[in-house]
């Protein structure tokens, strides 16, 4: 006799967490937006209450995730409230679409969570990428990360950890508006733990090199906010939640000799086993 298959949860609940891309109206794929049309149930992470009213449009069961927030509550609670927010109707067995700003997966902790546990409890669970700050900085800035490399970080990490910097490429400073925040509960810090940041940078660049504070824009009518500053006046320069610290190389690629011999080595040996 057949033993039947262990019950699934795969016909029931599904999630799938979507971008909305940066800017309104531009930026939205067709594949996020049939998620969108078709879920029973939609929240919203986004960072504009215009872009949330758009969203309304698409779906008559819109929530907002904003009002979670709080000054002094720890973003972690809140993003864990939200993953709980979305599987809560996943369990209930509705069809969940969790729309985020930019990329759902780009320095956002809660929609890798909420699939996370989805599939851990046999839900179908998918994410949808989005055009995030990332990709509107290369655009608007002229950065192919390709020509010299580049390093993303989560400004912070630079101060809570020993990381390495490689001053040839790229670096790209996220939540630099927050940098230095222990309590995850701020929604800003200010100059005074700027000023330690640009110290951590200054070990690996010159103080008047140049630091771009980047805006995407997020309305059409909008332009990207580009601000160039020298790094040491990094720390005085107004900053908001919804800006991106760029800095261009430093220095020149530096030839790997050793690396480049063997490689000449490797050209000799194959061809002359091809003559051969
Ligand atoms: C929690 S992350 C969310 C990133 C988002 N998921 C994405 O794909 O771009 C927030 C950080 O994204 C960056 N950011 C948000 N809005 C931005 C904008 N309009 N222009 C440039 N960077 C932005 C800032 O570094 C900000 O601190």
């Amino acid at each position: 006799m057949n033993t039947p298959a262990p019950p699934t949860n795969e016909t029931r609940g599904s999630l799938a967490c979507v971008g909305m891309g940066m800017t309104l109206g531009s930026h939205l794929t067709p594949l996020a937006r049939s998620h969108i049309e078709q879920a029973d149930v939609v929240f919203a992470g986004l960072s504009d209450g215009i872009v949330e009213l758009w969203l309304q449009r698409m779906h008559p069961d819109v929530r907002s995730l904003q009002p979670y927030y709080r000054e002094g509550k720890s973003r972690l609670q809140t993003y864990r409230e939200w993953v709980e927010l979305m599987m809560a109707e996943v369990r209930a067995g509705k069809r969940v679409c969790g729309v985020f700003y930019g990329h759902p997966g780009i320095f956002a902790w809660s929609p890798h969570k909420a699939i996370a546990a989805a599939r851990a409890e046999g839900f179908h669970a998918h994410m949808e990428p989005g055009i995030s700050a990332e990709d509107c900085l290369y655009a608007d800035l002229g950065i192919d990360p390709g020509r010299f490399g580049c390093q993303h970080f989560e400004a912070s990490q630079l101060l809570f950890y020993e990381r390495r910097i490689d001053a040839s490429g790229y670096l790209v400073l996220w939540q630099a508006a927050l940098v230095g925040d222990r309590s995850l509960g701020r929604l800003a810090t200010g100059p005074a733990y700027r000023q330690l940041l640009v110290d951590r940078l200054v070990r690996d660049y010159p103080p008047q090199h140049e630091a771009i504070i980047y805006r995407a824009p997020t309305l059409p009518i909008e332009k990207p906010r580009i601000r160039r500053v020298a790094l040491r006046d990094l720390a005085r320069a107004p900053m908001s939640a919804e800006e991106t610290v760029v800095l261009p190389p430093a220095f020149p690629l530096r030839p790997n000799l050793a690396m480049q011999a063997r490689l000449a080595e490797l050209d000799e040996l194959e061809q002359a086993a091809t003559v051969a």
